[in-house]
């Protein structure tokens, strides 16, 4: 395989937070968001990462983005360590990588023109007025809509459009890496397939590197070279989008593409089985390996101790005591 540079390093990282439990009268409890993560993102690849509600994907997404302080580990970008960047490191950093949260009205101002939500980051990254407007026209074209969008306003845009906008914003000031947190899950099916595809041209003609997180296995089918999976905090899998997709390890990567509609009819009841009971809380981890309580195959071993990293190949990673 090709040799890529790594332009986000993650090591030991961990983000914790401390949230108050009055109501039972029991002080603060720590929720435990990421856990110890390690991962490297290569230059101008594509990384799906996957995970249950509150695994701690948009946590991972901020960390990586600097906008919330880590708890412990260190977040390294073009090999700059972000938590000790001087200023003008962190001005760069911040023209690096962009963003595209997945609640579409917190990444568009209801009260801007499309001109000015495009135009805004340019001007606060110090470009002029008139160059900025230039560059907003161009970006446009880019994701492929037309001059006489620029005036619109969002309520007046369809959910695609809006997305594109989304895109364009992100886009403007030419990032080297893109997070896009649920890119699609807001869109109707059939304009779920144009916005990918012109994620993937973007990320053709800029050799863009790109985190995509999602629920829709789908979309990380179509679009990720390299899958991670998360559960409660921690990363359970690593691997090519087509090892991850077709021949999962670990239970819980098993689980969820069992739960994913294109896979294997005579498979899917039993493999479905393996999802009954909660997603366990951040809070109160359990012992050992985090996904024992609802894993079919656990052993003994599983609720003691916390597995390690084994490699079943030089790109595939699992932890899980099954694996070894
Ligand atoms: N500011 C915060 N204060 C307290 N807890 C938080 C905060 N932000 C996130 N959390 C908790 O951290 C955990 C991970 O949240 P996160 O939003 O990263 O999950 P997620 O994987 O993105 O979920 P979803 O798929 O629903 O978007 C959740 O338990 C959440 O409640
Ligand atoms: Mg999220």
């Amino acid at each position: 395989m090709e040799q890529r540079n790594t332009v986000i390093h993650l090591e030991h990282v961990r983000k914790e937070f401390s949230v108050d439990n009055r109501f039972f009268s029991k002080g603060k409890r720590t929720v435990k968001a990421v856990n110890d993560l390690t991962l490297d993102i290569k230059k101008g690849e594509i990384l799906g990462l996957v995970g249950e509600s509150g695994s701690g994907k948009t946590t991972l997404a901020r960390v990586i983005l600097s906008l919330t302080k880590i708890t412990g580990g260190s977040v390294l970008v073009d090999g700059v360590d972000i938590g000790k960047a001087s200023k003008e490191e962190k001005k760069e950093f911040r023209r690096k990588v962009a963003v595209m949260f997945q609640d579409p009205a917190s990444n568009l101002n209801p009260r801007e023109t499309v001109e000015s939500s495009i135009m805004r980051p340019l001007v606060l990254h110090g470009m002029p007025k008139k160059e900025a407007r230039k560059k907003a026209l161009e970006t446009l074209r880019s994701v492929k809509m037309d001059e006489r969008y620029l005036y619109s306003y969002p309520h007046q845009l369809s959910g695609g459009q809006l997305q594109r906008i989304a895109i364009a914003r992100a886009l403007a000031i030419d990032p080297q890496i893109m997070i896009l947190d649920e890119p699609t899950s807001a869109l109707d099916v059939s304009v779920q397939a144009q916005i990918l595809n012109l994620l993937l041209d973007l990320q053709e003609q800029r050799n863009l590197t790109y985190l995509v997180i999602t629920h829709d296995l789908n979309v990380i089918r179509y679009i990720s070279d390299r899958v991670v999976v998360m559960y409660l905090g921690k990363m359970v899998e690593v691997g090519p989008t087509d090892v991850i997709c077709t021949n999962p390890s670990h239970p819980y990567t098993k689980a969820l593409m069992a739960a994913s509609p294109i896979l294997d009819p005579t498979l899917r009841g039993r493999e479905k089985s393996i999802m009954k009971g909660d997603p366990g809380s951040l809070i109160h981890l359990p012992e050992g390996c985090h996904f024992h309580p609802r894993c079919p195959c656990a052993m003994a071993l599983c609720a003691k101790e916390e597995p390690g990293c084994t490699a079943l190949a030089e790109d595939h990673q699992v932890w899980c005591h099954l694996c070894k």
